[in-house]
């Protein structure tokens, strides 16, 4: 009788345990469905119902701030193409202004979804993030004092020079890799180049062509140099995505090239730029 009741007894516990064990692993079934939808992922976003877009803020017609009605606003041209992005994904906008070269550790920890800020998806850059088809053919160019305007006409008159490049950019490495003897000086943002061009403080600053000629347009003193062109390591520029995020990738190409086969991309361009006559 005793036998038994031990028996029984071993029975009851081996039983509990195992449904026990097997209350476990449902739960964690459904803990690692859930962690598998990244919150970066297409997925994610439509869960979470918003997309949050990484940018600097600094790089007028791509991105810059301006007073609407009294009040601070980031707008232009990859701005139209986030709150188009937004729009067809059927979420909300977050806009995250930060340094440049802060965009790409943004997305691999996980705090950006995407990054448009006029970015070159340069080899290095394709090793550490996806990146969309581009977007913008675009070239770079050298923006000067006009009181510099005989000296500096060609790619080798910068030999020598002080430039002015922002910090983290493929124009920042293209300075201390292909000017002979350039004294270079990195910058976290745009306008801060423009400050010390104004005042004489370097030389040349490298930039987009078209935010050269945005920044010449705003600034009578400063001259774009015609026939300088730069080399970006790209033939333009693309959205930044996590590496890895390849559904959402193919879903933004998609939209991308619906968007450029409406006339869309280009319209919104030439809105961003006429905003700085
Ligand atoms: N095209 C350059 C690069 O990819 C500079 C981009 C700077 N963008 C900005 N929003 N400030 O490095």
């Amino acid at each position: 009788m005793k036998k038994k009741i031990s028996l029984l007894l071993v029975l009851v516990l081996l039983t509990a345990s195992l449904l026990a064990g097997c209350g476990k692993g449902n739960e964690a079934n459904i803990d690692k469905k859930n962690s598998e939808v990244e919150s970066y992922s297409l997925e994610g976003i439509k869960n979470k119902g918003k997309i949050v877009l990484g940018t600097s803020a600094d790089y007028p017609p791509f991105e810059t701030h301006v007073m609407v009605d009294g009040v601070d606003q980031i707008v232009g041209f990859d701005i139209e193409l986030a709150k188009y992005i937004a729009d067809e994904l059927g979420v909300e906008l977050e806009i995250r202004d930060m340094d440049f070269d802060k965009l790409l550790g943004g997305l691999s920890t996980g705090m950006l979804d995407i990054v448009i800020a006029a970015m070159n998806p340069s080899p290095e850059r394709l090793e550490e993030a996806n990146f969309t088809d581009i977007y913008y053919e675009s070239k770079h160019t050298v923006l000067i004092h006009k009181d510099n305007a005989s000296n500096i006409t060609t790619t080798e008159d910068l030999n020598g020079k002080s430039v002015g490049v922002q910090l983290g950019t493929t124009q920042e490495e293209f300075a201390s890799t292909n000017i002979e003897g350039a004294d270079v000086l990195s910058l976290t943002s745009n306008p801060e180049l423009v400050m010390n061009l104004k005042t004489k403080k370097i030389d040349c600053a490298i930039m987009e062509e078209f935010v050269a000629k945005s920044f010449s347009k705003a600034n009578d003193d400063l001259l774009v140099v015609e026939g300088i062109s730069i080399d970006s390591g790209s033939e333009g520029v693309a959205i930044a995505l996590k590496k890895g995020n390849d559904g959402l990738t193919e879903k933004l190409n998609e939209i991308i090239a619906d968007a450029k086969a409406k006339g869309l991309v280009e319209e919104w361009f030439l809105e961003a730029f006429e905003l700085y006559n």
